[in-house]
């Protein structure tokens, strides 16, 4: 397990954008965390790196949100998920794989039916003023 920290948003950035390099169609990215801590700054660094010119906004309301980039982009946010039957409404399922990249925001929520047998997972935190992110990267 590593540890970065991002003392500021232009090295959250700069993380994002390391990161984006290694992901593409097909590429699940598990971003948990506590509120504020970054996930979706960090969504918003990726999305500008693969090209997406649309603003990317927390999909908190609409849990799912597809943009169009080098590749589809679908920006997930779980927290208000309420059951395993909703995420089907939603067309969850289908997003969960090519030609999607999937970045699933409060992933704990995903139902576990749906649990990726691999993906990537990044928790973020506080740090000072900062955050810090933890997880498995080259
Ligand atoms: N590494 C960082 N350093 C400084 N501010 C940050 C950092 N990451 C995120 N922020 C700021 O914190 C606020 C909440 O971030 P956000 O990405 O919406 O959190 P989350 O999606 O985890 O709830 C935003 O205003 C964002 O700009
Ligand atoms: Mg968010």
């Amino acid at each position: 397990m590593k540890t970065q920290n991002l003392p500021t948003l232009s090295a959250l950035e700069e993380f994002a954008c390391q990161l984006a390099k290694l992901w593409g169609p097909g590429d699940i990215v598990l971003l948990d965390g506590p509120m504020g801590a970054g996930k979706t700054a960090f969504t918003q660094a990726l999305a500008r790196h693969w090209g997406v010119e649309e603003p990317v906004t927390s999909p908190t309301y609409a849990l799912i949100q597809l943009y169009d980039g080098k590749f589809p982009l679908v920006h997930m946010d779980l927290y208000r998920l309420g059951s395993e039957e909703e995420f089907e409404m939603i067309g969850g399922p289908e997003y969960l794989q090519k030609p999607y990249l999937c970045v699933i925001e409060w992933s704990q929520r995903l139902p576990e039916s749906y649990w990726p047998a691999q993906a990537w997972r990044l928790v973020f935190d506080y740090e000072n003023s900062g955050r810090r992110v933890q997880g498995r990267w080259p």
